[in-house]
């Protein structure tokens, strides 16, 4: 038996998987985010220990048996969180957390310093590690000024679990810290922000050991002696695992609140220019580029509140037969652009109205302009020197059939569906838990899910659709002053 446990933003969420990877069962501990000024988003690392907690007690009521049969544990979680220990291991202030954006000025002063891109490979996105630490010192010196450690929030849960200092390569990446190609802490850019090497966890990759269950909560939840604590992943990576997007050219798209496009690569392939995330993967050798939409699903979601209408009925009403685009233009930037813009004021737009144009016409609209922005990223990806040849459709956005034709369209690519499965971080998880207490090869344990069905691009509609991504793509130029 393996665990997989997976420290979210709204929750903590626990999987127990057995030898042969079938789900035994899972549970979940409720987390609240705290946001006491605009642009603020914190968690007390407190309340992850309580969360999981929940979770394992849930567990261990279901399956007493199955979860004392536990040998290797992974972990999982938000990404970029700066959670700052002082030398007694005490949490010096509440966790900043990946969506807090009170650090954008600091982000844009360390993305200014080119030694950032060059050795991260990636923009300093105000959500990342290390310009939450250089607001800290701006406006908390005397916390600043205390920290002997800096974790990631899953290394937090680490702490507590093993009494160990670690982290791994995949969630590191997103700290603006790490030299990504050399999967390797980057002394330059730690002391660019007053810090040294001392003061972040020892790496390992995420499919390696890091540590072993303390036996008293061994004791507590029934677990037995050296259970293995595997290095696991930041979540993107680890449900990219669980996805099995794990060798060169794998690909999937996400479609749930934001919209991600995570490709797997066999080496490190940057692309700061376009904003494309480049970040080491859970499994050694391997890297991923991801491009991130920060309003997939998101979107849907307001023009159902602006229309009245639930985003199921939205759909429905459009049918399942794909439409040539109308005209009516959406730029999905409800809250700003992480891929290809990296923009954080500029805001969405529908363009080309007509008297014509109904509520059918603007949800038409609405889903060609996520699908738009992922074939954005898309190109940015290809710019990097990635080509895909098809993609695998997650998330909630992808139980609509007529948004899954219109990726497919707008990508040119087929996009394949997984059966019915849980295939998400906490999986992926739980996998890499395997991997590190038998020592099993990554990729052999990493498959994908079976297809359900393939949605093929439609060739009837392939120019009209490119006509339209033209008119997209020259949209944001045009209005970006008038908007920011
Ligand atoms: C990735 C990112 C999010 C968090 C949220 O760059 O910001 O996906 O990991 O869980």
């Amino acid at each position: 038996m393996y665990l997989g446990i997976d420290l979210g933003t709204s929750g903590v969420k626990a999987m127990l998987i057995d030898d042969g990877q079938q789900i035994i069962g899972s549970a979940n501990g409720a987390l609240t985010v705290s946001r006491p000024h605009p642009g603020w988003s914190e968690q007390a690392p407190a309340d992850w220990v309580r969360a999981t907690e929940e979770a394992l007690d849930a567990l261990k009521a279901a399956h007493p048996a199955a979860l004392a049969a536990v040998r290797g544990i992974g972990l999982s979680g938000q990404m970029h969180g700066a959670t700052l220990l002082d030398r007694q291991d005490q949490v010096l202030r509440p966790c900043i957390l990946w969506n807090d954006t009170r650090s954008h000025v600091e982000a844009a002063a360390l993305d200014a310093d080119p030694r950032f891109r060059a050795i991260t490979g990636n923009i300093v996105f105000p959500g990342f590690t290390a310009p939450k630490l250089a607001w800290v010192k701006n406006n908390e010196p005397d916390i600043f000024a205390q920290v002997r450690w800096v974790l990631l929030p899953k290394d937090y849960l680490r702490l507590w679990l093993t009494g160990e200092h670690m982290s791994e390569m995949s969630d590191s990446a997103g700290t603006s810290w790490l030299d990504t190609g050399a999967r390797r802490w980057s002394a330059d850019l730690l002391a660019a922000t007053e810090l040294e090497e001392r003061q972040m966890p020892n790496l390992v990759e995420g499919t390696d050991s890091a540590g072993t269950l303390r036996p008293e909560l061994a004791a507590r939840w029934g677990l037995g002696s050296g259970v293995v604590i595997a290095g696991g992943a930041g979540d993107n990576a680890a449900s990219a695992c669980g996805m099995g997007t794990v060798s060169d050219g794998a690909a999937f798209v996400s479609l749930g609140t934001s919209g991600v496009l995570f490709a797997a690569n066999g080496s490190y392939l940057p692309n700061p220019a376009s904003a494309v995330h480049a970040f080491c993967h859970a499994l050694p050798d391997t890297w991923h580029q991801m491009g991130v939409i920060l309003s997939a699903t998101d979107a849907l979601n307001w023009h159902s509140r602006i229309t009245g209408a639930s985003a199921a009925d939205l759909t429905a009403e459009l049918g399942e037969g794909l439409k040539a685009p109308s005209g009516v233009t959406f730029l999905p930037y409800l809250s700003g652009e992480r891929t290809p813009h990296n923009d954080a004021a500029i805001r969405g737009a529908f363009a080309g109205l007509g008297h014509e144009s109904d509520r059918v016409v603007l949800t038409q609209a609405v889903l060609e302009g996520v699908s738009f922005a992922i074939r954005d990223s898309l190109e940015a990806l290809r710019l990097a020197g990635t080509n895909l040849s098809r993609v695998t459709a997650i998330g909630g956005g992808s139980r609509s059939r007529y948004w899954l034709k219109s990726i497919a369209t707008a990508l040119s690519l087929p996009v394949d569906v997984p059966g019915d499965g849980d295939f998400g971080a906490a999986f992926g998880a739980a996998r890499l838990g395997l991997i590190a207490a038998t020592g099993s090869d990554p990729v052999a344990v990493c498959q994908t899910p079976a297809t359900a069905e393939t949605i093929e691009p439609d060739a009837s509609l392939a120019s009209a659709y490119e006509e339209a991504y033209g008119r997209y793509r020259r949209l944001y130029p045009a209005i970006r002053d008038a908007v920011t």
